[in-house]
């Protein structure tokens, strides 16, 4: 099959819905093999039966699971040329707001299960004869707010240590890239949930539209869009870099 992505076995986390789901239905318009895991089964299989594409179940937190995931798609399709580290959770709250115990689990999803991703995933990679690995940070890394401690810097997080990666394997000349991307608000179930969980969803809509200068909050296929062109060789240039689409939301 042609397209800018044709060959590639893709392996994307937190695929069932959202930016997810969207990223998977962009890069198999463009030819690629997606593989996608999530920790809910029956969403993760609802997509899976509707695009397509593969579906393995996955905890993004678990080291071992990490381990036997690579293994699998390696058994199956023998390589592995793009992951996509996509799964997050968003947990609210103030330094006197949030437990311990929730700044914790924020960080085990959002930044330590991409340590293990990269982890897992590069010497397959590398086997491969390279490739490119999307982590999923967020606008909110850079434009933060008193009660989003643990997801603001979480996501920051994401920024530098995917630049880390990026450095150790430029030095190690395996060809693997590894580049973030950072979203604005863009209108997933997930955002609409929360909205609709607000006293007053009209008001916080329109807040939420008009924080991003742009006027509006994104679409799923502004960042799908960005996905498959760090996915495909367009990007062959870009490593260790956070590529921010935001509607202008972190610059102002
Ligand atoms: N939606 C936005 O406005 C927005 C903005 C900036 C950044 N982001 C980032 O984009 C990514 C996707 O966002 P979304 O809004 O589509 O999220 P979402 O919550 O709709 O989807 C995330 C998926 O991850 C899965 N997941 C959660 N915990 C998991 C775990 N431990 N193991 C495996 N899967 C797990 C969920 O089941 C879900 O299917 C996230 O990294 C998010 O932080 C989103």
């Amino acid at each position: 099959m042609a397209g800018r992505v044709a060959g590639k076995v893709v392996l994307l986390t937190g695929g069932a819905m959202g930016l997810g789901k969207a990223a998977t239905k962009a890069l198999m318009a463009e030819g690629a093999t997606v593989i996608i895991t999530d920790i809910d089964e029956a969403a993760g299989r609802a997509t899976a039966a509707e695009l397509g594409c593969g579906y393995i179940k996955q905890d993004v937190t678990d080291w071992a699971r990490w381990q036997e995931v690579i293994a699998e798609v390696e058994a199956k399709h023998g390589r592995l040329d793009v992951l996509v580290n996509n799964a997050a959770i968003t947990v609210f709250g103030s330094i006197a707001d949030i437990s311990v115990e929730d700044f914790k689990r924020c960080y085990t999803v959002d930044v330590d299960s991409i340590f293990m991703g990269c982890k897992a995933a590069i010497p397959l990679m590398a086997k491969s004869g390279g490739g490119s690995i999307v982590n999923f940070s967020s606008a909110a890394g850079n434009k933060v707010s008193p009660d989003l401690a643990a997801y603001n810097s979480a996501k920051a997080a994401v920024v530098t240590l995917t630049k880390s990666i990026a450095l150790y394997c430029a030095r190690e000349q395996n060809g693997v890239r590894v580049n973030s991307v950072q979203p604005g608000t863009i209108l997933t179930p997930n955002v609409e949930s929360v909205i609709a969980g607000t006293p007053d969803p009209d008001a916080t809509r329109a807040a939420f539209s008009v924080a991003q200068p742009i006027g509006r909050m994104g679409e799923v296929e502004d960042i799908a869009h960005l996905v498959v062109y760090l996915a495909s060789d367009e990007s062959k240039f870009a490593t260790g870099a956070p590529f921010i689409v935001d509607g202008g939301l972190s610059i102002a």
